[in-house]
């Protein structure tokens, strides 16, 4: 079976947990803080906070904020569940928001209308590796008064023009699930340059506790979303491969773009015009004709394992359940959750195998065009 993505490690990981395993001290410590620096160096962020993953990164990140229940958090639709359910758990109430096809990423004309006088965030999503178009998400909330939460899990090294995605709004948060550019397993991390929110951060994660000579006080009721050093010793290898992860990825990305112009109904995604697209995944549109679902079985029987791009979070039972949404009502973000397809893609992937996920890709979608 070609897989859908496998993560790239070496000796390096070993050698670097080895070094932690050695030392007896293995929850969060000198390696976490290394990756964390090592991180904020990259994107130019003041503050890093490494966490247990990207759910509880933008959980905390809201959870700063300190909202009032059910003020309004403005979410792209099309998304990974956990950006909304977090706005739930945390007791803010989910205002969904529509895409633009091209970027899979949250449409400004649709955030601004459903601007309220509770709206106090917007969470937009960097799909699959490429940012939202943040120059008029960021004049929205400058307008409004709202604070930005950028989810940035499929976005680290994403650039929008000269910045770096999670940097732009008033917190960004990272992945580092398998299916990421790096990866420590599970993990996740919170970039923000707010020197008060970062303290918070720092509190939250840890209990709410802070410490004194010899013991901890607990200001605050927290939680324990730390990251473990055995899992930063792994961020800090993978971080060494970033750069080569990403040039992989990006030829790889050109070449199956090529590959595909000529494939009717298969649209490819796009370069937008602000570049730095890292290709987290490589998600293509499938025309309407096209029955999706039986793509993904028919490349699955021929060896070739494919999935949906992402899900419309209000077109899932619990939000058509609770907050009275319909499949649909979001029209682009429910096309896109019905007609996307993501094909493999990963950094040490041959050439060889990328022609063959095309030349079955093609046979499939003959085979499936109406
Ligand atoms: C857009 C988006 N947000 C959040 C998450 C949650 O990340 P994690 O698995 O690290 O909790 C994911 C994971 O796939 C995602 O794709």
């Amino acid at each position: 079976m070609i897989r859908l993505t496998v993560p790239y490690v070496d000796h390096r990981e070993l050698e670097e947990i080895e070094k932690v395993l050695q030392t007896g001290f293995y929850t969060q410590g000198p390696k976490v803080a290394e990756f964390e620096k090592k991180v904020a160096d990259l994107v130019g962020s003041h503050y890093a906070y490494a966490m247990s993953s990207c759910t509880t990164a933008l959980q905390l990140a809201l959870h700063t904020l300190e909202l009032k229940p059910g003020d309004e958090v403005l979410v792209a639709d099309y998304t990974f569940p956990a950006t909304a359910n977090i706005v739930v758990t945390e007791g803010q109430t989910p205002v969904l928001v529509d895409i633009n096809l091209d970027t899979f990423s949250m449409d400004p004309d649709d955030l601004e209308s459903k601007i309220t006088d509770r709206s106090r965030v917007i969470i937009p999503v960097h799909a699959f590796g490429c940012s939202a178009d943040m120059n008029p998400i960021l004049e929205i909330a400058k307008k409004h008064d709202l604070f930005v939460i950028e989810d940035a899990a499929c976005a680290l090294a994403t650039t929008y023009y000269e910045k770096y995605c999670g940097t732009m709004g008033t917190l960004g948060c990272y992945s580092f699930h398998p299916r990421k550019a790096i990866t420590t397993g599970e993990g996740g991390m919170i970039v923000t340059d707010k020197e008060e929110l970062a303290q918070k951060i720092g509190i939250f994660r840890n209990h709410g506790g802070v410490k004194g000579e010899y013991f901890y006080h607990y200001d605050e009721a927290g939680f324990n979303y730390r990251l473990s050093d055995i899992q930063g010793a792994m961020g800090v290898a993978q971080l060494e491969k970033l750069d080569w992860i990403l040039e992989n990825k990006r030829r790889l990305a050109a070449i199956l773009r090529e590959k595909l112009q000529g494939i009717e109904g298969v649209t490819p995604p796009i370069e937008p015009a602000w570049g730095g697209h890292v290709y987290q995944s490589f998600v293509v549109l499938l025309d309407d004709g096209i029955d999706r679902d039986a793509v993904i079985h028919s490349m699955r029987e021929k060896g070739v394992e494919t999935t949906l791009g992402t899900y419309a979070v209000h077109a899932q039972p619990y939000f058509i359940e609770k907050y009275g949404y319909k499949p649909g009502h979001l029209p682009k973000s429910y096309q896109a959750f019905t007609q996307s397809l993501t094909l493999p893609l990963y950094p040490q992937m041959e050439d060889g195998i990328l022609h063959i996920v095309v030349d079955i890709l093609k046979e499939v979608i003959k085979e499936n065009i109406n």
